[in-house]
């Protein structure tokens, strides 16, 4: 018997290539796997499609609420953005996808999972990291990264081998998307120069054409955890769709990112993350309502490292572990509702509140009702700046002498 590969099936050109491929050259039986994780729309076409091609089973999966619980909201939670720009969209759903094609080569007793990721990209890494955490027995099989064709070779060996080429190929980006963002890649954005033309944007509105008057938004927030818009309690999943609609109408969420690769290329990304770019504010916004000083520091560092860590494809590491550990032990009182103010592109946290606020209105007031002891703090300014009085007098003030 042929042997079986589970291939990750997005229903697009490279991976309908993939089937085809891995039937042709290796003599393999071909089980496709289509994950909806929110960028997905037609899963019934997209299985006949790849029984077509030659697909001896195509299994589709709705995994959008496990990756909202399990992979979107713990990144939230830690506020991972991957070098200051990226929500981490992609870099996110890739475990989750290896951990169902390797569910599903376990089930049907496959011996090897395919991937369309090339030999440039970070998604290869991420896919056979992450299975080889997982299964370490199975071969992992990257077709775009052996076969090297370009994307017109690509367009013709599909020709030959009567596979539908759908006229958006006619399109040049490389498009990438779920829940939490939409990435676009290649083109003329590979000239990082050159403004992203407006047609590369589908989920967000160009200013121009978005609302005169500002949306507001309260989103409440259940130990980090979104739970409901303007009042109205609603599931992980129905959250980030109402938000990623409601703020791409006012613009909101549009980025242009030159990134770094962990292959150690440099490369232009524009992504799309309205409902990302709102939460992941409005979160940092409660936090800094609800947590210490101290704990804003260390939670900013940790929040980095967890960024490159997901975007380097160690999800399936312990120390993935060790940190979500931390992170939701951070998030146990941040709890409150956030105002965002959705206008002409940009997203402004306008209000926040908290029942364990650490925001002490008899403290910060300069009107009356205020607490605050004032007398203490030349006692407290003498101690703090002591070292500084000590250095400047032993140290600095020679220094200058000196250079007079
Ligand atoms: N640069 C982003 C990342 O590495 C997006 C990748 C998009 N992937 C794709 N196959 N189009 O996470």
């Amino acid at each position: 018997m042929a042997d079986e590969v589970v291939l990750a099936y997005s229903g697009g050109l490279d991976t309908s290539v993939a089937i085809k491929w891995l039937i042709e050259r290796y003599g393999m039986q071909v089980i496709t796997l289509t994950a909806d994780i929110g960028g997905v729309r037609d899963l019934p076409a997209i299985r006949e499609k790849a029984l077509g091609i030659g697909a001896v089973n195509a299994l589709t999966v709705d995994a959008k609420e496990v990756f909202v619980n399990s992979f979107i909201f713990p990144a939230l939670q830690a506020n991972a953005i991957y070098e200051g720009q990226y929500p981490l969209a992609t870099a996110l759903a890739r475990p989750l996808i290896a951990k169902l094609l390797v569910d599903v080569a376990k089930k049907e007793g496959a011996n090897a999972i395919a991937h369309g990721g090339t030999g440039k990209g970070n998604d290869q890494v991420r896919f056979d990291v992450s299975i080889a955490a997982l299964a370490p027995e199975l071969k992992i099989l990257a077709p775009a990264r052996e076969w090297g064709m370009t994307r017109e070779g690509t367009i013709t060996y599909a020709q030959e081998h009567g596979i539908p080429v759908p006229i958006t190929v006619a399109n040049p980006y490389s498009i990438d998307e779920n829940l939490w963002g939409r990435s676009i890649e290649c083109g003329v954005l590979e000239d990082p120069w050159i403004e992203p033309p407006e047609e590369v944007f589908t989920w967000t509105k160009p200013v121009r054409e978005t609302p005169d008057e500002p949306s507001y938004v309260e989103i409440g927030f259940d130990t980090g955890i979104p739970v409901s818009l303007n009042g109205k309690e609603l599931d992980g999943v129905s959250l980030i769709q109402q938000l990623n609609q409601l703020a791409g109408e006012y613009g909101v969420g549009r980025i242009d990112h030159l990134e770094n690769r962990l292959v150690g290329i440099k490369s232009r990304e524009v992504y799309e993350a309205p409902a990302a770019t709102v939460l992941l504010k409005a979160h940092q916004a409660l936090e800094a309502m609800t947590l210490s000083r101290s704990q804003l520091r260390f939670k900013e560092k940790v929040a980095t490292e967890y960024a490159d860590l997901i975007y380097n494809g160690l999800w399936f590491s312990a120390l993935r572990d060790d940190i979500a550990a931390y992170v939701s032990s951070s998030q146990r009182f941040v709890s409150g509702t956030v105002k965002v103010k959705l206008h002409k592109g940009n997203c402004l946290v306008v209000g926040r509140k908290s029942p364990v606020s650490l925001y002490s209105y008899s403290l910060a007031t300069y009107d009356k009702g205020d607490i605050f002891d004032q007398s203490a703090s030349p006692g407290f300014i003498h101690i703090w700046g002591l070292p500084v009085r000590l250095q400047a007098q032993v140290q600095l003030q020679k220094e200058k002498t000196k250079e007079e």
